[in-house]
């Protein structure tokens, strides 16, 4: 069996990764291929409850260490228990946010140090790397405008749009860093168009 495919969506709040994923799962299941969907914080039972704290709007006082620290437990457990044994099924694996969101967040976003950042997730993640990141890119006030509109902030959206300015600029040198895994999407369209263009990023169409 050969080993499926990892791929990665990533993008500021608002950026639309979570209906794009579901859309392209949906693609990829029509044409037979068995799919896992999963999600960073999150994804096991551990994450779900390390993700309750992260996104609590009452935990301010993280400081940008812990938050860290925090994301790289989650993903420790989320590969080993959930990625790798289905990548090993040989099941296409699509996450929703991987260790380029705690660069983008923590690094670009709070000013953790990336060479810290990159050791601590290489330890968290023993190397594995995906075979594609689909970086949804958009203006941070368009994101934003969608993230809230039915529902109030959890604790990272109540930052200020300089903040998602960073972690954006941060996904773009990313992006310009690591071409050969990188696609960079334009988000700001309706989401058959941007889906369109996931496919076409994806050599799939
Ligand atoms: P979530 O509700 O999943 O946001 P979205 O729907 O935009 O993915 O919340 C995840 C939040 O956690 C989001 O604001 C980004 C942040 N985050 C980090 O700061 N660092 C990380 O490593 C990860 C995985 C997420």
């Amino acid at each position: 069996m050969t080993r499926g495919k990892f791929i990665v969506f990533e993008g500021i709040d608002g950026s639309g990764k979570t209906t794009q994923m579901e859309l392209l799962a949906r693609v990829l299941e029509a044409r037979g291929m068995p799919v896992l969907r999963t999600r960073e914080p999150g994804g096991t039972r551990v994450g779900d409850r390390l993700r309750g704290l992260l996104l609590d709007p009452d935990y301010r006082d993280l400081t940008p260490r812990t938050e860290a620290f925090l994301y790289a437990a989650d993903r420790a457990q989320h590969v080993t228990e959930k990625i790798l044994p289905a990548l090993h099924r040989g099941e296409t694996v699509l996450c929703d946010r991987f260790l380029y969101s705690t660069l983008a967040y923590q690094g670009w976003g709070r000013g953790v140090d990336i060479v810290f950042l990159t050791r601590l997730n290489q330890l968290a993640t023993g190397g594995l790397a995906p075979d594609r990141v689909i970086l949804l890119d958009l203006e941070v006030e368009d994101g934003l405008r969608r993230a809230l509109k039915n529902r109030p902030p959890d604790r990272l959206e109540g930052e200020k749009a300089a903040f998602f300015r960073r972690v954006r600029q941060g996904y773009l040198e990313q992006a310009s860093r690591w071409p050969e895994i990188f696609r960079v999407v334009r988000a700001d369209a309706p989401e058959q168009e941007v889906h369109r263009r996931v496919l076409t990023a994806l050599g799939m169409e």
